[in-house]
């Protein structure tokens, strides 16, 4: 499918959508495995992993939750504010559940280290991490992803639920923004 007036906008394709696929049936795989005979609850982190999120739980064939949680650390920008502030909490208790954060990029850390640290607080039975990019040059705060799919260079990158200023999450390829767009 062509998406020509966002196409426009991306400088290159990074990851397509068939490898995205590949990726995350892969991923779903490994994580059936892993929490076979556990009480898996993914959490899903609005809005960047709504899509990746949508495709990881069908890709897992064992019984699982889902559960949203939005927190707001970028605003409009690109750079993190180191700001994290929750906009919507979880709908359910954590004791007993082996929660499973999913997230789309793993830049900074600074909103997992925070959101990890709280969500830790509630008492789970476990706690780990599976995000769809991580950006390893970019890390400041002490954590790493049980689960990445790929690794990205320290460039913008948008599409498969990421976004610049709220556009671009519907384009189904990951691509690097075109960096004349957000210099605009
Ligand atoms: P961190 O706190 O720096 O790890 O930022 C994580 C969040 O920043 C992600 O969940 C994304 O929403 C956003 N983010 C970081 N890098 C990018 C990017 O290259 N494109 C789009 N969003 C990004
Ligand atoms: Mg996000």
């Amino acid at each position: 499918m062509i998406h020509t007036e966002m196409d426009e906008d991306i400088l290159k394709v990074l990851i397509s959508q068939e490898e995205l696929q590949d990726c995350v049936r892969k991923m779903g795989e490994q994580i059936s495995q892993d929490y076979q005979g556990k009480n898996l609850l993914m959490v899903s982190v609005l809005k960047g992993s709504v899509v990746f999120m949508a495709d990881l739980m069908r890709a897992v064939s064992i019984p699982a939750q889902i559960d949203f949680m939005s927190v707001s650390s970028y605003g409009a920008g690109v750079k993190s504010s180191g700001v994290v502030k929750i906009i919507k909490d979880l709908d359910q208790q954590l004791e007993g559940k082996d929660l499973l954060i999913v997230e789309d990029i793993l830049d900074s850390g600074m909103t997992l280290s925070y959101l990890s640290d709280i969500l830790k607080a509630r008492r789970p039975n476990s706690i780990r991490i599976a995000t769809l990019l991580d950006k390893p040059e970019r890390r400041t705060a002490n954590i790493q992803a049980d689960y990445f799919g790929f690794q990205v260079p320290d460039a913008f990158v948008v599409g498969y639920g990421l976004d610049y200023n709220e556009k671009y999450r519907n384009l189904p390829y990951i691509g690097i923004l075109k960096p004349q767009v957000y210099a605009k």
